[in-house]
């Protein structure tokens, strides 16, 4: 089963490089599913391909220097052609839930400065309604027991990120709180109580923001737009 949302994963992911067009400025997502496309997309440029990118995260700058992807940066651009970013859980109307990767603020500056947004995901991220993935938000790390007691005031279950035993630090230098709800049928109005919050730097709610998602799994991979 793991074995098979891999391969899901990196058929999406492959298959997202199909959009991308020479001299293309492209927002790089976060993800395993986003290490795919990164990998093809260096493939590509090896064959000449002229593209720059903008890294949404560390890691994926890492990747990004691995495959050989030439980078700039925001002091550069102003906006970006295509963005390719992944997702926890994807809706019907294609609200998402990211940041189980922890980079959820970067990758929203990158996807909202671009043209057209493209989400690559295995199958089991699309859902009926968003809430059984626990909404990350990122936080101050000052007085954030306040802030997550302010979040329990909203219906959730706010539980401080860890990884490897030590408290998780962001790109940015936040914690994150994974907040559990029961369900989330109303994405932007959870995100703006959210953000009225002291303390709440961003949500990995996303709306608004998807032209695209390609899907992988059993029969393949499914382009819905
Ligand atoms: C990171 C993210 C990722 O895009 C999301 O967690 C999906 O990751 P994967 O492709 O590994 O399932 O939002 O902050």
């Amino acid at each position: 089963m793991e074995e098979s949302v891999d391969v899901f994963k990196r058929m999406a992911g492959e298959k997202a490089v199909d959009y991308i067009e020479d001299g293309m400025l492209v927002g790089l997502g976060s993800g395993s599913t986003v290490y795919w496309m990164l990998k093809k997309l260096g493939e590509l440029v090896e064959q000449g391909l002229n593209v720059n990118g903008i890294s949404s995260s560390s890691l994926t700058e890492s990747w990004a220097r691995e495959f050989k992807i030439p980078l700039t940066d925001f002091s550069d651009v102003q906006l970006l052609d295509l963005a390719i970013d992944g997702a926890d859980e994807i809706d019907p109307s294609f609200h998402l839930i990211k940041g189980g990767g922890g980079s959820l603020v970067r990758e929203k500056v990158v996807n909202a400065h671009s043209k057209k947004l493209i989400i690559v995901a295995d199958q089991s991220k699309r859902v009926d309604v968003l809430g059984k993935f626990p909404l990350p938000v990122e936080v101050l790390q000052f007085g954030w027991q306040m802030t997550a007691n302010k979040i329990v005031e909203l219906g959730a279950k706010p539980v401080l990120r860890e990884e490897n035993g030590s408290v998780y630090v962001s790109d940015n230098g936040n914690y994150i709180l994974d907040c559990a709800f029961e369900s989330i049928p109303d994405p932007e109005n959870l995100h703006n109580k959210l953000k009225q919050l002291i303390g709440v730097i961003e949500t990995g709610l996303f709306f608004d923001m998807v032209d695209m998602v390609i899907m992988g799994g059993p029969e393949g991979t499914v382009v819905i737009n």
